[in-house]
């Protein structure tokens, strides 16, 4: 059962109703091409069918894999960058603890590869010194410096630490079937590894053991994660569902609508802090697939109430171009009261015994209203719990959205040619041999 709700009410005073509702022929056209594959990036839909095509050899693979490392380590370290990151990291943490670090059960899963900070390997290297621990090693393209380098350091380690044979168990590698160093490597090393289909992108990989793999290891159940995608993936979005009930063809509509008028920022909102990655993914997902062409929507995130302290001051006067996303979930794990308190120093007894989520609601609400009168349209999208369900739910409405929006805003939402920009330069920067044109030329300009 689906439990994902959209709410555009709070967007019609900035675009119509109607004007929404005139995206349908639109939306309906791109998501033909999307089940067609007729529209840009046509080799990169792989996600499209995925939640319901995944087979049941292939969860119990991963699941096996997942008990084995389990029961042989304290630490796994998932090591990605981007889509081979980002997806696994918000899930996790979405479903993790606020306070894990109080947490003594075991495996902890860290992740390494998303940066090229020598003091967080060292610290990272000192901690995995104390301790056992296994490694997922995740790139498609098998060729990605930040991951290829913190995986060069962390096998050096396992191996000194349990010999080259045992490392050997502890170490799992996701990629291409045949391209790149990683399979190359993993290949000749006699590594278990898991094959990231040819027709799912980096940022769409969530659903491919890129993303099930490490939350298997965290120790959730993939099984409700996938049924979550799958239920959305049937009984909202679809060739048979009118546009008007399609949540993520309705979204891709509004902020198309909305970016039309002048609102070339949008901010999603949490109110609760386990979200805060999941911004993050969605952040990639929006800002890789869209922003392009000199086009696109700029993604940011603020992390409610702690931003209505900082960013809330922009959000309700700073510049106009903003819209928001309300992430809201309808129901906390947990039940906390207000108590009564005799002497009332604090004058909060006009609160006492309301559940503190009562609280965090009435903020919401009357965040939301402040925003929408100081010229900021809100979009609330909310779940019903933050579980793997409606997570996985959750990850399939954006992904959808996404690929309808960019199609929307006339771009290829698979492609990122953008990023080989740096790669470039910090290549020619560092000498790598087959840049020596670049370099000449790098150094040059750095010299001035
Ligand atoms: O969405 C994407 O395609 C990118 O963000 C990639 O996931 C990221 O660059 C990592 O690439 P790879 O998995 O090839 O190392």
């Amino acid at each position: 059962m689906s439990g994902l709700k959209l709410d555009l009410s709070n967007v019609y005073s900035f675009v119509s109703e109607e004007t929404i509702l005139g995206y349908k022929d639109e939306a309906n056209a791109h998501q033909k091409a999307l089940y067609e594959k007729t529209g840009a990036g046509s080799d990169f839909l792989g996600w499209v069918e995925l939640p319901s095509e995944i087979s049941e050899d292939h969860i119990k693979d991963i699941e096996n894999s997942a008990t084995l490392l389990r029961s042989k380590v304290e630490v796994i370290v998932v090591v990605g960058i981007g889509g081979s990151y980002l997806g696994s990291k918000a899930i996790i943490t979405a479903l993790g603890g606020n306070f894990d670090e109080f947490d003594e059960s075991t495996p902890k899963i860290v992740f390494a590869g998303q940066n090229i900070g020598e003091d967080y390997l060292n610290e990272l290297l000192g901690i995995l010194d104390k301790r056992s621990f296994a490694v997922i090693v995740i790139s498609k393209s098998g060729t990605t410096t930040e991951p290829a380098l913190a995986f060069r350091l962390l096998k050096n380690q396992l191996e000194e630490k349990v010999g080259t044979e045992n490392a050997k168990e502890l170490i799992i590698a996701i990629t291409d079937k045949a391209r790149g160093a990683l399979r190359q490597l993993a290949d000749q090393s006699g590594y278990k590894t898991f094959i990231i289909p040819d027709d799912a992108g980096g940022r769409y990989s969530v659903l491919t053991p890129v993303g099930l793999l490490p939350i298997a290891c965290a120790g959730y159940d993939i099984r409700k994660f996938i049924e979550g995608a799958k239920a959305f993936q049937q009984k909202n979005t679809g060739l048979d569902i009118p546009f008007e009930s399609n949540p993520s063809a309705l979204y891709a509509a509004a902020r198309n609508a909305l970016y039309r008028t002048g609102k070339t920022t949008e901010i999603l909102a949490n109110y609760d802090s386990r979200l805060i990655y999941f911004s993050e993914w969605w952040k990639q997902l929006y800002g890789e697939s869209e922003g392009k062409e000199n086009k696109g929507i700029f993604p940011a995130s603020v992390n409610f109430t702690a931003d209505l302290h900082s960013m809330g001051q922009y959000i309700q006067e700073g510049e106009r171009n903003l819209l928001e996303t309300v992430l809201s979930v309808e129901k906390p794990d947990s039940s906390l009261s207000i108590p009564e308190d005799q002497e009332n120093l604090d004058g909060l007894n006009f609160l006492a015994g309301k559940r503190i989520d009562e609280v965090n609601k009435m903020a919401e609400l009357g965040t939301l209203l402040a925003h929408v009168d100081g010229g900021v349209p809100n979009i609330r999208i909310e779940i019903p719990k933050i579980n793997e369900f409606h997570l996985g739910e959750l990850v399939y409405f954006f992904e959808k959205a996404c690929a309808i929006s960019g199609y929307m805003l006339g771009v290829n939402p698979f492609d990122q040619p953008g990023v080989e920009a740096y790669k470039k330069n910090m290549f020619a920067l560092l000498e790598k041999p087959g840049f020596e044109e670049e370099t000449k030329a790098i150094k040059e300009r750095v010299k001035k």
